[in-house]
């Protein structure tokens, strides 16, 4: 069979590392033809140099005028006379790796809104979207779920769809999503009566609202059972993350809110489960390491073997199982709201997030502020007007002025 053309955004981080180790333990499955960064030239020319890769893209414009862009043009050029590679600074050129000709399949794992231009650039173009940037569906579901629907049609009338199940346009890499998934396969889902998205409940699990004024960026960085980005690791600790989790189950599975469920299960071996209008529930248990989901992702329909120990259910002891505290993570709550009421109030409540983390890490602003200023963007969107999603341009001048919005809100702090 022919190997899989995979393109890597973000491949400098935690998901594109993984991702590049799936790539590595399957070398006669996958084989990657594009590889995008933000700013790690470095490590950039280094992965492009061990896969053989050539075309590349880093989001950072001024990485152009290092000394290292020379070296990064001679691996795109790969040597006299041949010219077919490509070297690329700035986000046009990061999102134009998405709909490379000789690409099979997206994988991307950008961080924040940012990444919603390559989702709608590779589905645009017909790729299958290997999704782990939630950001995109938070933001741009209304605009994706659509895209994804062609690019599934269009793989069922040219055959490269499985003759059962769904036909694989857009593949969750996301560890609950993914079980979701796996959980549908072969079900009815008119018959699919609640999805139960569970959550580790991130560092700060049992704490109270007082316990949390005075948080670090150090605390809030150590998560109990996932090793992640910067910004994913802050949204787990306060529940933003499984909030965006349950707008992205939303818009992937179809599934109004009121029937997504979030459980904590601090041991996060299971990754999370559907319930059936028979009181059955299918759960998806596994090791926890993010390259079995990033591998279901690339290598659907089929299962290839992986590297990870898997779990040994004589040892695992209990399996703990608790209701979330939304009165302590407020940015659940406030996020299923944002879900809820949909249009463009989630991408203002994303954008106000990023910032919020952003101005947090920096110590800049508080951990208890983050909350804080997602709420007021929120009601300040609401104010002016929540808008129906239609363009890609309307969301991103959106999330512009909930930047703004939220940039002011923790200066004024
Ligand atoms: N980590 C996990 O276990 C996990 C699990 C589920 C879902 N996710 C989701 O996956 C996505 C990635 O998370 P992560 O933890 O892998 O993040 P991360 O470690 O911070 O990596 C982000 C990657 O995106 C690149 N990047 C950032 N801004 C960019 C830009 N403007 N243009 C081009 N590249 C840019 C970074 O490049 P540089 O390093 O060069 O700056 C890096 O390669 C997020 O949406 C997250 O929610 C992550």
């Amino acid at each position: 069979m022919a190997k899989k053309r995979v393109v890597v955004l973000g491949s400098t981080g935690s998901i594109g590392t993984q991702t590049l180790d799936v790539v590595r333990q399957h070398a006669d499955k996958l084989e990657v033809v594009a590889l995008a960064v933000g700013t790690r030239t470095d490590e950039l020319l280094a992965q492009a140099r061990e896969f053989g890769v050539r075309h590349l893209a880093v989001g950072r414009e001024e990485a152009a005028g290092l000394p290292v862009a020379d070296e990064l043009l001679a691996q795109a050029r790969g040597g006299e006379g041949s010219g077919s590679g490509s070297l690329a600074f700035g986000p046009e050129g990061v999102a134009a790796l998405a709909h490379l000709p000789e690409a099979d399949v997206v994988v991307n794992a950008l961080v924040g809104a940012a990444g919603l231009r390559a989702s709608f650039e590779a589905l645009s173009a017909g790729k299958v979207l290997a999704l782990a940037n939630k950001e995109s569906l938070v933001v741009g579901g209304d605009l994706i779920m659509p895209l994804a629907a062609r690019v599934d049609e269009q793989r069922r009338v040219r055959g490269a769809a499985p003759k059962a199940g769904p036909a694989g346009a857009l593949m969750p890499i996301d560890s609950e999503h993914g079980a979701i998934y796996q959980c549908l396969l072969g079900e009815d889902e008119r018959e699919v009566s609640r999805l139960w998205v569970t959550a580790s409940g991130g560092p700060f699990r049992g704490r109270k609202r007082a316990e949390l004024e005075g948080i670090t960026p150090a605390q809030a960085l150590a998560h109990p059972t996932w090793n992640m980005g910067a910004k994913i690791s802050i949204d787990s600790s306060t529940l933003m993350n499984k909030g965006l989790e349950v707008i992205e189950a939303h818009h992937l599975f179809a599934m109004p809110y009121d029937k997504i469920e979030v459980v904590v299960q601090p041991q996060s071996a299971i990754h999370s489960m559907v319930e059936y209008s028979d009181g059955s529930v299918k759960a998806h248990l596994g090791t926890t390491d993010m390259r079995i989901p990033i591998q279901f992702a690339l290598s659907y329909p089929e299962r290839w073997s992986a590297p990870v120990a898997p779990l040994d259910f004589r040892t695992l002891g209990s399996l703990e199982f608790a209701a979330p505290d939304t009165e302590t993570f407020r940015c659940l709550a406030l996020a299923r709201e944002a879900g809820r009421t949909g249009g463009t109030l989630p991408c203002a409540m994303n954008a106000a997030n990023e910032v919020a983390v952003a101005a947090f890490l920096a110590e800049e602003g508080t951990y208890l502020g983050i909350a804080a200023c997602v709420e007021a963007v929120m009601e300040a969107h609401a104010a002016e007007g929540v808008q129906q999603v239609e363009s890609l341009g309307q969301l991103e001048e959106v999330d512009a002025w909930a930047r703004a919005k939220a940039r002011a809100w923790v200066k004024a702090r």
